[in-house]
């Protein structure tokens, strides 16, 4: 399926959720939204703990409610802080959105709109 990608509305989607964070330690709410290729919008927030490197990103979160809402893949994502800051996905969370994804998966960056190839070259892949 091809669905136009609102980017505004992936961008305030990803702030919205951010409010939801729970980041007691690193005091940085952020959020993530994606488009689906069922033409839903996924959302995930971070969920820290006190084991600090156990940390649950927003991504992952977010990848959690890909699979629960039945799609099958992200078509297009943003990352936001809570205060509208536009966050680049870490390491870890640019190979989920690869995965989950796959190499067209569109990401809202500071360079502009780039796929995966873009901005994980050479992806470990299975
Ligand atoms: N964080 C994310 O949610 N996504 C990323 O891609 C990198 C980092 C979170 C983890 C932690 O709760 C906070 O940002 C500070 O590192």
């Amino acid at each position: 399926m091809t669905t136009a990608v609102d980017w505004d509305a992936l961008r305030d989607a990803a702030v919205q959720a951010a409010a939801k964070a729970y980041a007691p330690y690193s005091g940085l709410q952020v959020g993530a939204a994606a488009l689906t290729d069922s033409g839903e919008v996924v959302v995930g927030c971070n969920v820290e703990n006190g084991s600090y490197g156990l940390t649950l990103c927003a991504e992952c979160t977010m990848a959690g409610q890909l699979r629960l809402s039945g799609a099958q893949r992200f078509v297009a994502v943003a990352c936001r802080s809570g205060t509208g800051q536009l966050l680049m996905p870490c390491g870890r969370c640019r190979q989920l959105l690869h995965e989950l994804g796959g190499p067209d998966c569109l990401l809202d960056t500071p360079r502009g709109v780039l796929d995966m190839r873009q901005v994980l070259p050479d992806a470990f892949e299975l």
